[in-house]
């Protein structure tokens, strides 16, 4: 991570003041601002997916992604008993293209479809309005209906939840062990006012800091780092809150580790390069690696059944995408049969998001075995 830039976009004075105002700032607060700044956010102003864009995600990959998403939710609604009535819930759902691509698959299910009442948390009032128009051509049943927060998911039904590469977006706070036991990293101001990483010993009784570490870490070793979202927490935690009560299922697709581990795992694309954390303040996509190790151990100890987490590449091919290919190659031309394999090879190739990115589910009901694990 770089600590010596001195960036200059709109959002990069606003970060400065807000240092010089009240103090050095934690890095989830940086993030948070960067990606959500209500004017200059990475996300609230624009369209980044897409060859055009920054970064590609799986569901712009190809719809092969959206469906077999589409088969796992029919497959664990029936499973929970085909309830007349359940709540969909997609977090940061980008630009619409995934449920939309959820919803071809569902109209084949006429029961499913009258049961189906769709939520999208979304706080980007731009891709808000993408993922109107990709839901637009579709004749719900019960109308969709945007929200901003967990405290909004419908809770008169059962819920099953989902959101690919969201959890990564939440901001996070970054920890590094010291002489004096973990340091908190936050962003501080050179005299030429640049950013720098200022690192401050936390006094483990005001803050709390011990309580937030994940339970499974082994003894660190001086100047290994841990990162910690509580924004990732509370959301999880929420969720999982709700489907005890509804009865449910959570779905998450994300990239990131699957046992206990150490390190800065921050990443900040542009133009589909990377670039580094203070070099364009509100024009980059910032991200973290999910520690799904113990993302399962809290969802545990919440008593919820855990499924996973898996690799990306053995829940597709588990749910069928290698079929669901071949179906597709069949009637294409030369020129999309090639699209479609180079698209199988960016979703389940171990070199490419096949083996980095995870998935793994939450479901309070311990008599089903949920698809793709
Ligand atoms: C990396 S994008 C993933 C988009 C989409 N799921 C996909 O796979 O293409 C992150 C998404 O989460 C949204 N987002 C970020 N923070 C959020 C928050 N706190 N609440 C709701 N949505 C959020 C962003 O606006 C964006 O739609």
């Amino acid at each position: 991570m770089a600590e010596n830039s001195n960036p200059d976009t709109p959002l990069s004075h606003i970060i400065r003041e807000k240092i010089q105002e009240n103090g050095p700032m934690p890095i989830s607060e940086y993030m948070g601002l960067c990606l959500g700044h209500p004017e200059h956010g990475y996300y609230m102003k624009q369209d980044p997916f897409g060859r055009e864009g920054d970064f590609i995600t799986a569901p712009e990959v190809s719809q092969m992604f959206g469906e077999m998403l589409g088969a796992w939710i029919i497959d664990t609604w029936q499973k929970m008993g085909a309830p007349s009535n359940i709540t969909l819930l997609e977090c940061g759902p980008g630009r619409g293209t995934l449920m939309s691509d959820i919803l071809r698959v569902a109209m084949q299910v006429p029961d499913f479809w009258k049961a189906v009442h769709i939520q999208l948390m979304e706080t980007s009032p731009v891709l808000k309005e993408k993922q109107e128009y990709a839901l637009g051509s579709y004749d719900l049943a019960h109308a969709a209906e945007w929200i901003i927060c967990t405290e909004s998911v419908n809770l008169q039904f059962p819920v099953i939840a989902i959101g690919n590469e969201f959890l990564d977006a939440l901001p996070v706070d970054q920890y590094v062990f010291t002489d004096a036991g973990w340091a908190k990293k936050y962003i501080s101001l050179k005299e030429n006012g640049s950013f720098r990483i200022y690192e401050k010993s936390q006094d483990l009784n005001t803050d709390n800091t011990e309580k937030h570490m994940p339970n499974g870490l082994f003894k660190p070793k001086l100047g290994e780092i841990v990162e910690v979202s509580l924004e990732e927490k509370r959301i999880n935690s929420e969720l999982i809150k709700i489907i005890l009560k509804q009865g449910g299922s959570i779905l998450w697709v994300d990239y990131g580790f699957k046992n206990y581990g150490y390190g800065d795992t921050l990443q900040v694309v542009k133009n589909h390069r990377f670039s580094n954390l203070f070099e364009s303040p509100g024009e980059s996509d910032i991200t973290y690696h999910i520690n799904f190790a113990d993302l399962a151990d809290r969802a545990l100890a919440k008593k919820v059944v855990v499924h996973g987490a898996v690799s990306q590449k053995n829940f597709l091919i588990n749910l069928g995408i290698e079929k669901r290919a071949e179906i597709l190659r069949q009637g294409a031309t030369e020129i999309q049969r090639r699209d479609i394999d180079a698209a199988l090879e960016r979703l389940i190739g171990s070199d490419q998001m096949g083996d980095l990115f995870k998935v793994i589910a939450f479901t309070d009901n311990p008599n089903i075995e949920l698809a793709g694990f």
